[in-house]
Formats: C-alpha cells, sequence, structure tokens
C-alpha cells in the first residue's frame, strides 16, 4: 500500500530515488525491490523473537522472492533459510550463503536434490514423507556423511486462509499427520537410520495467517507430540520449528499483524506447555517468507493502452502480466495500484488492469482507482509484490521475465537482469 515510505514530489519516489528514473533506466516492466525494507522486516522479526525466547532462529522462506543477491543478505543478517528445491539450493550456495544454516523442504525431493543438498552440506533436511526417510539414509550412507534431519509433521490445523496456501490439515500432501499414526512410524524409521540424526519437527499451516490462535494451537499439538516422544523414547527435541505465514496488508482494509505480539503470545503459550509437560523450552524456529519481502517490493509497468467499454469496464492494459505476477489469476489477490507519474492527480476512475498474456483472465488487478486521464505511456506501480511474485513468473507466451532492481539508501542496482530473447531459446534445439 501507499504510505509514508514514499514520497511524491509529482512522481512517485521510494528511498528518495524516483520510481520512474527507474523505469527509463532499466525499462519496462520492471520489479523494484528496496534492501533497506528487507533489513528492517528481518530486524523487527529477530528482535520481537529474541526478545522473548532464549534459543531462537529465522530462516527465510525463500521461495517467496529467491535470487542471489536475497541470500546475501540473510547472510549479512545473520538468519537462514529455508530452500525446496535443487535451484534454490544452487541460489543459495552460490552467493556464499552459510550452508549451515539452510533448510531443505519439500513434499517430494527427488535423489537428485538429496544427493545435491547433501554435497552442499545443506545443514537440515526437513523430511516430508517414509520413502524420503531410507532415501536420505542411503544417500548419506553412500556419503558416508552424518546428516541433520527434522520431520514435518501435520498438525491437522486449518488455518482458514485460502485453500491454496493451507497445509496444515491432516487431508492434505504435506508431512506425516498425527492423528493417523503417520508421524510416530516415521519417527520410529529415523530413530532406526543410522546415517540421520533427528534434531526436532517442523510444521506449517498456511500464508497470510491474521490470527495468533493459530500459531498457539500449532504449538500445542506439537508439543504434546514432543513430550510424548520424551516419556515414551526419551527423546529430547532440540528445534521446534513452527513455520511461517505471518499475514501482510495488501489494500488499505486489510489486517495487520503484530508480530510482536504473536511472538510474546506463542512464547507465553510454550512456557507453559514446556511447564505442563515437564521438558526444557527446544529452539524455536519461525520461517517467514512474505512478512520479510513482499512490502520490500513494488512492480513498474507501462501502460499500452485503455478501452473504455459503454456499460462495461476500463481496462488498462499493461506490458506485462500474469507471466510476472500469476497471484491474482491463481487466487484472485487483491493489489493497491497507482499512476506512478500523475501522483497529483485524484484517483476516481475505476479500472481492470489486464495483462498482455492470451487469456482473459490474464488480469493483475480488479475494481482499482486511477486518474481519468489515464493513456499510453503512463505508468503504474502494483504496490506490495516483494512476494511470490518474481518468485512465481514466467515465460508464458514468451515473454520475458523484467530485471529486479535493488534500491539500497539512495542507490539502485541491478540484482537480476532483464531476459533476453537468446535467454528465452538457450535450450531450444
Ligand atoms: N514454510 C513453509 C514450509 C512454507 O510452505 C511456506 C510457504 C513458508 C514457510 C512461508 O510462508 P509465508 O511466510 O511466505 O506466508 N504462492 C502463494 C504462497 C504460497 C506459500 C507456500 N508456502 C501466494 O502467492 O500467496
Amino acid at each position: 500500500m501507499l504510505d509514508s515510505r514514499f514520497s511524491v514530489d509529482c512522481a512517485l519516489k521510494w528511498n528518495n530515488v524516483s520510481l520512474i528514473d527507474c523505469l527509463n533506466k532499466y525499462g519496462s516492466p520492471l520489479y523494484v525491490m528496496n534492501a533497506n525494507q528487507i533489513k528492517e522486516n528481518i530486524i523487527m522479526i529477530k528482535k520481537s523473537a529474541e526478545e522473548y525466547f532464549d534459543s531462537v532462529k529465522i530462516l527465510y522462506a525463500s521461495k517467496a522472492c529467491s535470487f542471489k543477491e536475497m541470500y546475501r543478505i540473510c547472510n549479512e543478517m545473520d538468519i537462514g533459510c529455508d530452500v525446496v528445491s535443487m535451484g534454490e539450493i544452487y541460489t543459495a550456495f552460490q552467493s556464499g550463503m552459510n550452508m549451515n544454516d539452510v533448510y531443505f523442504h519439500g513434499n517430494s525431493k527427488t535423489i537428485e536434490e538429496i544427493e545435491f543438498a547433501l554435497k552442499c552440506n545443506v545443514g537440515v533436511i526437513v523430511i516430508d514423507n517414509l520413502e524420503e526417510v531410507k532415501r536420505i539414509q542411503r544417500i548419506a550412507c553412500k556419503q558416508n556423511k552424518i546428516q541433520k534431519v527434522m520431520i514435518r509433521i501435520t498438525p491437522g490445523i486449518d488455518p482458514h486462509t485460502y485453500e491454496a496456501v493451507s497445509t496444515g490439515v491432516v487431508d492434505c500432501k504435506f508431512g506425516c499427520a498425527i492423528r493417523t499414526g503417520y508421524a510416530l512410524e516415521v519417527f520410529e524409521s529415523v530413530m532406526d537410520s543410522s546415517h540421520l540424526e533427528l534434531v526436532g519437527f517442523h510444521c506449517h499451516v498456511g500464508s497470510q495467517v491474521f490470527d495468533s490462535v493459530v500459531f498457539k494451537k500449532c504449538a500445542n499439538v506439537m508439543f504434546e507430540f514432543v513430550a510424548y516422544l520424551y516419556q515414551r523414547y526419551s527423546f529430547k527435541t532440540l528445534e521446534l520449528n513452527l513455520g511461517g505465514g505471518f499475514g501482510v496488508p495488501y489494500i488499505e482494509s486489510d489486517s495487520i499483524l503484530n508480530i510482536d505480539d504473536v511472538m510474546k503470545e506463542v512464547f507465553d503459550e510454550i512456557s507453559l506447555l514446556c511447564h505442563t509437560y515437564q521438558i526444557e523450552i527446544p529452539t524455536i524456529l519461525f520461517e517467514p517468507g512474505r512478512s520479510i519481502v513482499a512490502n520490500a517490493g513494488v512492480t513498474l509497468y507501462t501502460v499500452n493502452s485503455v478501452k473504455r467499454i459503454v456499460n462495461g469496464h476500463n481496462y488498462v492494459a499493461i506490458d506485462g502480466g500474469m507471466c510476472d505476477n500469476p497471484r491474482y489469476a491463481l487466487y484472485g489477490s487483491k493489489y493497491s495500484v497507482y499512476c506512478a507519474n500523475k501522483m497529483n492527480e485524484k484517483h476516481v476512475l475505476k479500472c481492470t488492469i489486464a495483462g498482455k498474456c492470451c487469456e482473459s483472465g490474464d488480469i493483475i488487478a480488479k475494481d482499482v482507482c486511477l486518474p481519468e486521464s489515464i493513456s499510453e505511456g503512463d505508468v503504474l506501480v502494483v504496490m506490495t509484490t516483494g512476494a511470490y511474485n518474481y518468485s512465481m513468473s514466467s515465460n508464458y507466451n514468451r515473454n520475458l521475465k523484467p530485471a529486479v532492481i535493488m534500491l539500497e539508501d539512495n542507490i539502485d542496482k541491478v540484482v537480476v537482469k532483464r531476459e533476453t530473447l537468446d535467454d528465452l531459446i538457450r535450450n531450444d534445439i
């Protein structure tokens, strides 16, 4: 959303850098990220967590936005990260990230990915299923390594966000349900594996969570399980990962989640649980993605045409679309949009921002207000696009992925180059 972080001096500015100047310098469309904001978000989350927990780790869920500079920032800010594919492992590795702080997730890891993870000395692999236990054991054995692992638990909690990102209910593709006995089966199998060292458990129930009760419920289920394993097997859980999912506002009417309050409430709950079960508080991990990068990114587009359909919508067609931001098409997500070069004009004309891909579902936002004079050549800024935009972009219709630039203080620099036509056909025979 447009807030006090942005200044308007005819054109929209961020960190005192004119977004229109950026577009003219780097081309359109353009992802603009802000390193100061990313670091501020990390510091805020880290500080709140450290205020309450004696031992706590923050992992950046790098699926939210993954390129080398993001992992460099994590390293610099002394946080770890969560990766979910060989590609994310490779990018983290190539950035010089401390691989010990990298946690490898995923519900369907291939042999090649596990071999690669071990070769790159990934700190912890988060096991999703029984087959994986055997597979990691076999590969660790072959590479003569003891691999630290966690088990992903499905706690049976519905966070009541949108279905595509709800991951904690028993009937879902992720993790091991406690209720069905599967989690225990996987636990026993890991304990029987000579080359696996179990450090603890993980859960993540969904994204865009605005209710701290969800995290407290997770803590309850997880600690009941942890306490049971302690009593029955004398197994001491060293790390407990409560996942990410902190909700972020995209439009004025969205709620705001106070992460500091969440940390306090979760800490109080965990202290009580550990006291009740007579166990020590393990190291607690959180792995936020969206709350670290969402408000640290905007996307700039150029208007190509405006169709004012009588008794219909006003379609403002831009030079990007679902290829660089598929979130409206996938989830009906809402965004705040402004005309960056006409900030002084009243935004009163209701418009639908249409992408350039060949399907009518290719929309960036519906019913947003733009200036009455909106026309060809104007620049639109779509706010809060730092999370799950660049990382979910595609070459649909063979569109080129935009560049990503990073602002820090008053400096702007390219962190991902714009794709070229040659990039597109690089692997074509
Ligand atoms: N940990 C795990 C295991 C996850 O699966 C996720 C997100 C996170 C952490 C980070 O969640 P966050 O803090 O970013 O909410 N593409 C969707 C979001 C998918 C989220 C997938 N998992 C979107 O654009 O809304």
